[in-house]
């Protein structure tokens, strides 16, 4: 019955979390009619969800899964999408999310990161939709030499992208300080899974050396990141969503491996060399040498822990960019792709 549906927003859902989480809740939640709010950047892609929309097309007349084009920005939309439908929970992934794009065109981080959280939770509160997820990232907490970021911990970012995020991440905790608003804040790690856009390291890599390609590699490929498989990522969110009190911050992290490491395990499961692949480029002006956010809440908190490995999972993922390589050639061939690529991989910062 349709009115016994819960609305659900997720912003962003054309990209590679958010995609991910749509097709999680979508099955796992039957009762959940889901919005998909996405202004389709470069990085949005319906292909994507192509599954769910072919699903909820067949359901008998009641979609549970709808695609909205719009900005997070955009207050007016928002107005008018709220007053129409009563949405139970929004969830926030929409964001400019690659740090390369940021250091060359700081001023769309600065539009979707901020103005466009700024937008959002401003029409949450209005129509008092009763739970908010924004999601964060690790990075905000900038370059961790020892030890690890705990959920208290100063936020020091140091990249545009990592700065936007940690404005939008302050803005939220500015609404929950003054407002009561009902939100909570998720800071994941590197995502790792399917569908993620090739320009990021795991699939760059894969793709690279499936068409016979050279691996661009920012200096000397020593940087540090705890990788969380998405399905990993999706798992702590779900529980995030049922039941975390309002107003808390969590930390979502997976394995620490350095960038090397992680290029050496995909060389070994497409048995390669991966001294024939890589080239070593200029590194990032700022870059961060090491993030290590600390999941002991979420663990203690909601009985959240990893059930993936990069080891273990690997074959996986590569046999999905294998089976799929319509969907990423197609996204590699557009001159968009290729203007940035060229960019990227020659690390011509300025
Ligand atoms: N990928 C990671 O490893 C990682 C780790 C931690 C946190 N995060 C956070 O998770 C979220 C999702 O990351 P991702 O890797 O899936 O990103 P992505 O770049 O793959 O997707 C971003 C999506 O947001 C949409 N979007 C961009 N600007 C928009 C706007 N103004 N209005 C509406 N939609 C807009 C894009 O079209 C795209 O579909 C981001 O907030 C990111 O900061 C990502």
């Amino acid at each position: 019955m349709a009115e016994n549906y819960k609305n659900i927003l997720i912003t962003g859902g054309c990209g590679f979390i958010g995609s991910n989480f749509i097709r999680h809740l979508y099955k796992r939640y039957p009762n959940y009619k889901i919005f998909n709010l996405d202004a389709l950047t470069y990085a949005g892609n319906t292909e994507n969800l192509a599954d769910i929309e072919k699903d909820g097309m067949a359901s008998k007349g009641e979609r549970r899964y709808q695609f909205l084009k719009g900005d997070v920005c955009d207050a007016l939309f928002l107005g008018n999408l709220f007053a129409e439908q009563k949405f139970e929970t929004i969830v926030h992934f929409a964001a400019e999310t690659h740090v390369d794009r940021s250091i060359f065109n700081v001023s769309d981080f600065v539009r979707t990161n901020i103005d466009g959280t700024h937008a959002l939770i401003a029409a949450s509160r209005k129509y008092k939709i009763p739970r908010f997820i924004h999601i964060s990232t690790d990075e905000i907490y900038g370059s961790v030499p020892e030890g690890v970021s705990k959920e208290n911990a100063a936020l020091k970012p140091s990249n545009p992208y990592s700065t936007s995020k940690a404005c939008a991440d302050l803005l939220v905790q500015s609404y929950i300080n003054t407002h009561n608003a009902p939100a909570i804040i998720v800071r994941g790690s590197n995502n790792f899974g399917t569908y993620q856009y090739p320009e990021k390291l795991i699939p760059l890599a894969i793709t690279n050396i499936i068409e016979n390609e050279k691996i661009p590699i920012h200096g000397n490929g020593e940087h540090k990141r705890r990788w969380l498989h998405v399905e990993d990522f999706c798992e702590a969110l779900d529980m995030v969503m049922h039941r975390a009190p309002l107003g808390s911050i969590y930390n979502v992290s997976g394995e620490e491996k350095s960038n090397m490491e992680i290029l050496s395990i995909i060389a070994k499961v497409l048995g390669v060399d991966l001294d024939a692949y890589k080239t070593h480029t200029n590194d990032r002006p700022g870059a961060d040498y090491r993030y290590a956010p600390d999941s002991t809440k979420i663990n203690k908190e909601l009985g959240w822990s990893p059930r993936h490995s990069i080891n273990e999972d690997m074959p996986h993922i590569v046999s999905w960019y294998r089976n799929n390589e319509d969907w990423w050639r197609k996204i590699k061939a557009k001159k968009e792709y290729r203007d940035h690529y060229l960019k990227q991989s020659l690390a011509q910062w300025y």
